[in-house]
């Protein structure tokens, strides 16, 4: 189908600068971005800087345009920054869009069949019976534990320097490893899935040259030996922690958590639960899904509030009066710490590309798609965009405040995807994002330290050598 070209109108200024008492004269620093690739290159160079880092490999007209294409012997691909076409694949037709086969094989081994990765009827049975345990209800009553990971983390920190992203995973961890089995981080399990995933996510299972090559489904691919055992040693610690709970369920002894929820529940249609295997596959999701990407924005909304003494001292006036009598009714009350972290997923979405491939053949703008293409929304594109945005670059927590902005953004703001594959946890990091912020900025102080971090996609958007931070403890 062909797609009318389409623009949207320019978001409106949100507040700016000067308006409120903690505003400086000398303006804040521009949040930093990688240097875009220069002009153009040859294939070979083009796949070394995509296996480098998927993001500095892009040409700096992507901020600028509604689409590009990319046509290389290994892979055929569109990326999509036209809202229509965004809304035609993650909402309008999103079937005839599956998971791309590229995201599933260099997570297969880490994943199975998981909700992540599933097309189809199998994975629409797999989100009947996981839905309900995300509801808003199981929201609230994982709350208490999300609670205790938080304060346990910011009792933990010390002043001083250091790279705030390990800090951050460990966190963001240790809220999974809770709100799933009841067990805390420092259990042994979760101290060996958190070791053995980084070391996964270290064989860079998605950018791998294997991963790009146009092999049919069936045929073995060549695999990091590395990787593989990696995977095999967190999916065994989870098969334990499942193989566990099936039997405390049959005692009556398991507590009521997400895992319990999940065991139990089944498909409201084949009235099917799942099986061990499936299960297994799902909890190293969530692991995966829900850790990684947490701990991503955890880590960069420090540095923006870091970097933004005057944002960060909002947010802390408000942080202290939540901490004091912290509950899951009063999370109302972080207005402010909430469009912080709205507007840290803007600058630093943790999933910075969402891949698709196409069922049949499209025409986009004008321009044929054959079947099998790649089709990539980038949100960390779309959200900069520089036709869609108004200071594209700039952090400004207080423009989404303006209605325009939230009117525009369902165009253009798709930090955890949109349509019925939206990320199955948004509900729960909508919440544990500014909870966490809260409990940590209540008790801490945080000064950048050194050069500016370096964006990179290393399969969720990281700082390539850090991101350093120093603490000081708040009075
Ligand atoms: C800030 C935190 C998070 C962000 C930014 C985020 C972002 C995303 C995005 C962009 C997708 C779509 C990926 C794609 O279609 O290729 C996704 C899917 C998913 N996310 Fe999240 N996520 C977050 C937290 C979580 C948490 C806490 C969990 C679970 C505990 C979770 C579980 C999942 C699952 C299972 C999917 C696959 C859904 C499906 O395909 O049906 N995520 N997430």
């Amino acid at each position: 189908m062909g797609v009318a070209p389409r623009r949207i109108g320019r978001i409106a200024r949100g507040p700016r600068g000067g308006h409120h008492p903690f505003m400086p004269d000398v303006a804040p620093p521009i949040p930093p971005k990688p240097a875009s690739r220069a002009g153009k290159v040859s294939l070979w160079r083009h796949l070394a800087l995509f296996r480098e880092d998927i993001l500095a490999s892009q040409p700096a007209r992507l901020y600028r345009a509604w689409m590009a294409e990319f046509r290389t012997p290994f892979f055929h691909s569109f990326l999509c920054n036209d809202p229509a076409l965004v809304a035609l694949i993650l909402h309008g037709r999103p079937g005839d869009f599956p998971k791309s086969a590229m995201v599933r094989q260099g997570l297969l081994p880490l994943l199975g069949r998981s909700v992540m990765v599933t097309n189809g009827a199998l994975w629409e049975r797999q989100r009947r019976i996981l839905d309900p345990a995300f509801a808003g209800g199981r929201v609230a009553e994982t709350f208490p534990a999300m609670l205790a990971a938080g304060q346990a983390a910011a009792a933990r920190l010390a002043p001083g320097t250091q790279d705030i992203q390990p800090f951050c995973g460990e966190l963001a961890l240790d809220v999974v490893m809770r709100t799933t089995f009841s067990l805390p981080v420092d259990d042994e399990a979760a101290a060996v899935i958190l070791r053995r995933f980084r070391d996964f996510i270290a064989t860079r299972p998605i950018m791998s040259l294997a991963s790009l090559l146009p092999l049919p489904g069936w045929l073995p691919r060549p695999r990091n030996r590395r990787a593989l055992a990696a995977a095999r040693d967190v999916r065994a610690q989870i098969t334990a922690l499942v193989q566990a709970r099936r039997a405390a369920i049959a005692a009556g002894t398991a507590p009521d958590d997400m895992a319990t929820a999940i065991l139990t529940m089944c498909d409201p249609v084949t009235g099917e639960t799942l099986g061990d295997e499936e299960m297994v596959d799902q909890v190293a999701t969530f692991v995966l899904a829900g850790h990684e990407t947490t701990a991503a924005s955890l880590a960069w909304t420090l540095y923006l509030l870091a970097t933004h003494p005057e944002v960060q001292e909002r947010a802390a006036a408000e942080a202290r009066a939540f901490a004091a009598d912290p509950g899951y009714a009063r999370m109302i009350a972080l207005q402010f710490l909430r469009d912080v972290y709205r507007e840290s997923l803007r600058l630093y979405p943790p999933v910075p590309m969402i891949v698709r491939e196409t069922a049949q053949e499209e025409h986009f703008r004008g321009r044929r798609v054959p079947r099998g293409a790649q089709v990539t929304i980038s949100p960390w594109h779309l959200q900069r965009h520089e036709r869609l945005w108004d200071r594209p670059d700039t952090f400004d927590p207080d423009r989404w405040k303006d209605p325009a902005t939230v009117h525009c953004a369902h165009a253009a703001y798709v930090p955890f995807s949109a349509g019925p594959r939206v990320c199955i946890g948004a509900g729960v990091a909508r919440i544990e994002g500014p909870l966490l912020l809260a409990l940590l900025l209540a008790r801490w102080e945080f000064t950048p330290d050194g050069p500016p971090p370096v964006p990179m996609a290393h399969l969720t958007l990281r700082g390539r050598d850090g991101i350093r931070l120093r603490l000081t403890p708040r009075g």
